[in-house]
């Protein structure tokens, strides 16, 4: 009788442990399920590729619940994986950050920069005193007025964005024209390596002698 009383708690306890099992299994037939250490959601490209670490400390959590907040913070680590670290002293390790716009362009080849043009020839002339394509003539485009060369029809978005091309403002834009300046025709997705954008930039400013002098490289700061 002992035996079977052993027997029939053994066949409860395997019949509960089935269930619990079975209803896991079919819950996950339900639901997705996200695991840990995979993403529920996919970086997109139209991130900002470079995000200034220290607005995204200074904003965290806080503003984390703002829209767009959460792809800064994606793709600031992504950009961080990028990166080699930088050992300082006491045996710590940091990632380096983004090198600033005078370091990239200080390093840029302006070579390089003539060659990526090919991109843009199909709308844009680099000539002096060459037409207007599909964009605008860019001769002299570096420290030029925005939506200033004559005879283009600009979108009113472009007119609607002041200031100058300058070094800072022309290295967002061609990271992705249509987020900086939303609603231009330009319809280019942008130059998704700061490198390339550099390169371009460097290049641009030999066109013409209206551009001013290149941003110098900030020194590193000592730690
Ligand atoms: C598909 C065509 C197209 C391509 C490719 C293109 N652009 Fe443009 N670009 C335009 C148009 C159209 C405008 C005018 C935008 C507006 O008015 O909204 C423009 C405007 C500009 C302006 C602002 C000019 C001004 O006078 O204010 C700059 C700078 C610029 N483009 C640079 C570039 C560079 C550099 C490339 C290549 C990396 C490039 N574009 C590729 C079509 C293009």
């Amino acid at each position: 009788m002992g035996r079977m009383r052993g027997i029939a708690v053994g066949l409860c306890v395997a019949g509960a442990a089935v269930s619990v099992l079975g209803l896991g299994w079919f819950s996950d037939k339900l639901y997705t399920r996200v695991r840990p250490g995979e993403l529920a959601y996919k970086p997109t490209d139209e991130m900002p590729p470079r995000v200034d670490m220290a607005s995204v400390q200074r904003d965290w959590p806080a503003s984390f619940s703002e829209p767009g907040e959460g792809s800064r913070v994606i793709a600031y680590h992504r950009d961080m994986r990028g990166r080699a670290p930088l050992p300082v002293a006491g045996g710590a390790v940091v990632a380096a950050p983004p090198p600033d716009l005078g370091t990239l362009l200080a390093s840029a080849d302006a070579g390089v920069g003539k060659q990526k043009l090919q991109l843009c020839a199909s709308c844009h002339d680099f000539t002096q005193g060459g037409p207007n394509r599909i964009g605008p003539n860019l001769w002299g485009i570096v420290g030029r007025p925005v939506a200033s060369h004559a005879g283009f029809a600009y979108s009113p978005a472009m007119k609607g964005h002041r200031g100058s091309w300058d070094y800072g403002v022309l290295f967002e834009f061609l990271g992705s024209p249509g987020r900086v300046v939303p609603g231009t025709k330009m319809s280019f997705a942008g130059l998704r390596k700061p490198e390339d954008r550099a390169a371009v930039i460097k290049y641009l400013a030999t066109l013409g002698s209206g551009a001013p002098p290149l941003p110098q490289p900030k020194a590193i700061a000592a730690r």
